[in-house]
């Protein structure tokens, strides 16, 4: 059973802006999941609505087999949120912050677990220090010890590194990494596409309320750099020449088109050899282009967004 399940999700707000459209996700045990979209296009509505934060319009959330609208309290208990947003209590300090937050789940203290989290996240030297005297990034890092002081299975990251210091950049990767080893589930949002590339085991994109394409890392990640090179032949070909079978080419438009399918990313695409090849086989063409994955094109379209709000 996956560790969040959500089915047929759809939210749209009070103004009648509808930020979610028939939203379904499984995020397995244990898993790195990034969820990847530009600014507005429902990220941080939809960790809320997981988190309990905001309600759904329609559909339905389940966080480790609880109903997150039913049985809110079980569900909620599962889960660790660091919000997009900084909120916090001015007047405490770290310490207390961070026990309170542990009692709020109706946890017994334990000094242990909260030290090992403070320490580190860079904190223990801090913990007398009440929260207003924090810088932004310190603040942070306060948010980050208050969602794992009741030892959640699931972590949501709302844009963790948005405006963050190099430094809590890697403290916060290396947490996540070692959070992972201890079989936490690790939920984060981004607009970068370099972060859920470093991070992640699985991504998802999500545009305009509704994602798109979830596929793990690494095969996303081969298909991203994929091209084809499509020549349009003067005569039409029944088969492709056995001397070229090495550059796995297909035919299409009824033998007009040879399409031959190459890596953007690799040291040599093979397109010169290709052409010296056609041309001993004496295979003409009469143009010529290239396509994108579709793939790509999601990519640059996302980037450019991101370009349009920036
Ligand atoms: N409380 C709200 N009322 C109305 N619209 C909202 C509210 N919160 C967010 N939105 C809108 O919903 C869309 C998605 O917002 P959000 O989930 O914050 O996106 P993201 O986190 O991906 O940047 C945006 O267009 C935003 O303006
Ligand atoms: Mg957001």
């Amino acid at each position: 059973m996956p560790i969040i399940s959500i089915s047929k999700l759809s939210k749209t707000y009070t103004s009648g802006f509808t930020a979610l459209r028939d939203i379904d996700l499984a995020v397995e045990r244990g898993e790195i999941f990034a969820l990847l979209g530009p600014n507005g296009a429902g990220k941080s509505t939809l960790i809320n609505i997981v988190c309990g934060i905001v309600t759904a319009s329609s559909g339905t959330v389940l966080v480790d087999g609880h109903d997150i609208g039913a049985d809110y309290r079980a569900a909620r208990r599962v889960i660790g949120l660091v919000p997009q947003e900084l909120t916090t209590d001015a007047f405490e300090t770290v310490l207390n912050t961070v026990n309170f937050s542990r009692g709020l789940f109706g946890l017994k203290p334990d000094a242990g677990h909260i030290e090992r989290i403070l320490r580190a996240l860079s904190l223990w030297d801090k913990r007398d220090s009440r929260l207003m005297t924090l810088s932004g990034g310190m603040k942070r890092r306060v948010l980050i010890a208050k969602a794992l002081s009741h030892e959640p299975r699931v972590l949501f990251l709302d844009e963790p590194t948005a405006g963050v210091d190099v430094e809590l950049r890697q403290d916060m990767w290396r947490l996540v990494r070692d959070l992972r080893q201890q079989g936490v589930t690790v939920i984060l949002t981004t607009h970068y596409i370099e972060e859920a590339e470093e991070m992640a085991d699985r991504i998802g994109v999500i545009r305009r309320g509704e994602i798109i394409l979830v596929e793990e890392k690494a095969a996303l990640m081969r298909k991203l750099g994929r091209k084809q090179l499509i020549l349009h032949l003067q005569q039409p070909l029944a088969a492709v020449p056995p001397d070229l079978a090495d550059y796995e080419l297909a035919l299409a438009g009824e033998g007009r088109e040879l399409v031959y399918t190459y890596d953007t990313r690799a040291e040599r695409t093979g397109i010169t050899g290709l052409l010296t090849g056609l041309s001993a086989a004496g295979i003409r063409f009469n143009d010529l282009h290239t396509e994108q994955s579709s793939l790509e094109d999601i990519f640059v379209g996302l980037v450019r967004e991101e370009r349009v709000q920036a």
